[in-house]
């Protein structure tokens, strides 16, 4: 049976805040997993890491690296010494930078983190993605081209709407996960984010792991989000 978890994107903007949140899950059985996006990283640095995983938290660190492949390598090779569950990158980087990502990411014993790729971000719609960007093809066929090249270059899954994953599955294997963002409640607010659906949804179509920010940290009681966030998703209480 396939594993699913739901992960909370705490865009926060310092360590104070962080933590005054997590608090509020002391006494949950269930250690929720973490993101940690750019605004806290860039905020609080390396130790901001640390802390939260020396309280038991597995961390997905969400920098999405796009640089030149040598960059990215020697980046993800710091990024490996913060033994972090989960990193990842831009797929739009190419083959070649997503295998230096992972030559990078990888220790000397073998391990390393779960890589993945963001395909195309969950707030692009498709008419700023062909008038924008330039890229005369359909999303779907653009998310299923970047899954198909993560694959290649030997990662572990893709970052992408819970609507796409039933597609990126059957290009790319059932075991090729996807993370998926966008997530929000049938009687929630939308915000920035184009491309949604619910935890429920997201479970009906194949999502391995949901990320899911401000309809859990913004919520009036967070644990109460959380929990229904894991009701609706990972079908447990
Ligand atoms: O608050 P919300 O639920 O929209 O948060 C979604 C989180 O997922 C944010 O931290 C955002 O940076 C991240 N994300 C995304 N779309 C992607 C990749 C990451 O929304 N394609």
């Amino acid at each position: 049976m396939k594993t699913r978890d739901v992960i909370i994107a705490c865009d926060f903007k310092s360590a104070e805040d962080t933590f005054a949140f997590l608090d509020k899950f002391n006494g949950e059985k269930r250690k929720p997993f973490l993101k940690i996006g750019m605004e806290l990283y860039y905020a609080e640095g390396p130790s901001i890491v640390r802390e939260i995983k020396r309280r038991g938290h597995r961390i997905f660190l969400d920098l999405k690296l796009h640089d030149i492949p040598n960059t990215v390598r020697k980046a993800m090779a710091v990024l490996s010494n913060l033994d972090v569950d989960m990193c990842n990158v831009h797929a739009a980087g190419t083959i070649e930078m997503m295998r230096a990502a992972k030559e990078g990411l990888t220790r000397a014993d073998g391990s390393r983190p779960l890589l993945i790729a963001v395909t195309q971000l969950t707030s692009t719609s498709e008419e700023r993605m062909q008038n924008e960007l330039l890229i005369n093809a359909s999303i779907n066929d653009t998310i299923v081209k970047y899954a198909r090249n993560t694959k290649e270059a030997g990662l572990d899954g893709v970052v992408c709407s819970p609507l796409e994953a039933g597609m990126v599955h059957e290009a790319c294997g059932e075991d090729f996960l996807t993370i998926t963002p966008g997530v929000r409640f049938a009687d929630g607010q939308v915000g920035d984010q184009v491309r949604v659906t619910t935890p429920a949804r997201a479970r009906e179509i194949g999502s391995d792991f949901i990320v899911v920010g401000r309809p859990v940290t913004q919520a009036e009681d967070p644990v109460a989000a959380y929990r229904r966030c894991v009701k609706e998703f990972c079908g447990e209480e």
